[in-house]
């Protein structure tokens, strides 16, 4: 499938992630001080713009082209302004249908109609599965647990482990077929939102995918401790441990935002036609998600050539890559800050991505 067809099947799907798979560490780290300036974003779940507004932005444009993310999206920055942290838990966390709808309907007024319209039908469809869970593309740690219930019951004890030695050694003798089985899930999940393809190329991607992802769950293991770390949490248990939720579920986190989180603006739209009508040298920095995945070289151009006229002087771009091994090239106007890039690949806690990068913009373009 051509990657812009991908881009265009977002906007009618239903939420494919409704926890961010994106290390929010990484993103801050990436973009340093200009986070604290007005920055836009991806909405995806909605994590992103809350970490953002957490670590002081003072203003975040959340943008998606599914309407359904920007459903979640705004649905998790209301529920944040305006729940206490036992009435996030039920909604966000918890396994009761009927007390999570209570929940909704009391913030139902408070969403823009066109949310309130694809959530009402979203939740009254939903299963006891945490809502975490219920992204198209997740569910794979619930799905874990129902499939290789042996392999689940001994995830819990790798997640205490007290170092990356111990880390590695029990992932070596108890966890072994664990990367195989979750790389097939997430392939499953993804051909059934966007199409297997029928053709050897496609059968070829799809093994190079799952590969790769092995690679990533190799780096996890060796580098990256699993304790407290809520990506790997939730990718793996299908829930968040208590020592390793995202910010926004912690009673800290929770406080800070409760009073920031009406300082997001959602729009539903295309990124490379949103960043295209910010005011010039309006924006502070921006995090691209993993679009790039999803745009043709010359849409990429496009993209970035918006970016230049919108971001002023030093501000600073972070994207990912999951589908494509290599970053994208750097556009005219950026520098590629290399070493930040290459640190914060190997340190991201969501360790699925293959490429972390950070662009600067050099100004005058
Ligand atoms: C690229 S997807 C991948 C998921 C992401 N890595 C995460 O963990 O949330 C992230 C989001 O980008 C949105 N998206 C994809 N292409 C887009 C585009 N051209 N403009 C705006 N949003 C887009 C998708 O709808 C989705 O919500």
């Amino acid at each position: 499938v051509d990657t812009r067809e991908l881009a265009d099947q977002l906007t009618d799907a239903p939420p494919l992630w409704v926890q961010t798979e994106e290390d929010a560490n990484t993103t801050l780290q990436a973009l340093g001080p200009a986070v604290t300036g007005t920055v836009l974003c991806v909405a995806s779940g909605g994590d992103t713009p809350l970490a953002l507004l957490g670590a002081g932005a003072r203003e975040v444009i959340a943008v998606d082209i599914n309407p359904a993310q920007v459903a979640v999206a705004e649905l998790k920055a209301r529920s944040v302004e305006l729940l206490d942290l036992p009435s996030l838990e039920i909604l966000w966390l918890g396994n009761d249908p009927a007390a999570r709808l209570a929940i909704y309907k009391s913030l139902e007024e408070r969403l823009s109609p066109a949310s309130h319209q694809v959530l009402g039908r979203w939740l009254n469809q939903a299963d006891a599965r945490p809502l975490i869970e219920q992204g198209g593309m997740q569910g794979v740690g619930t799905e874990l647990r129902e499939r290789e219930p042996v392999l689940a019951a001994l995830l819990p004890d790798w997640f205490q482990t007290e170092d990356l030695a111990a880390q590695r050694e029990y992932h070596d003798r108890h966890l072994q077929p664990l990367a195989g089985i979750i790389a097939a899930l997430r392939q499953a999940r993804a051909e059934r939102w966007f199409g297997a393809g029928g053709n050897e190329s496609d059968a070829s991607v799809a093994r190079e995918m799952q590969d790769r992802f092995k690679r990533r769950f190799r780096h996890l293991v060796e580098h990256i401790p699993v304790a407290e770390n809520p990506y790997a949490a939730h990718l793996l248990l299908g829930a968040y441990l208590p020592d390793a939720r995202p910010g926004y579920l912690t009673a800290a986190g929770h406080a800070r935002l409760m009073q920031a989180a009406g300082k997001i603006s959602f729009v539903v739209g295309d990124l490379i036609e949103v960043a295209a009508s910010l005011p010039l040298k309006s924006l502070d920095a921006a995090d691209l998600s993993n679009v790039a995945d999803l745009l043709p070289e010359d849409e990429m151009a496009r993209l970035f050539s918006a970016l230049a006229s919108v971001l002023r002087p030093g501000g600073r771009v972070v994207h990912r890559n999951l589908v494509w091994e290599e970053p994208y090239a750097v556009a005219a106007g950026f520098a590629r800050d290399m070493e930040t890039s290459r640190v914060l690949a190997f340190s991201d806690r969501s360790f699925v991505y293959s490429a972390v990068t950070v662009d600067v913009f050099r100004g005058g373009y």
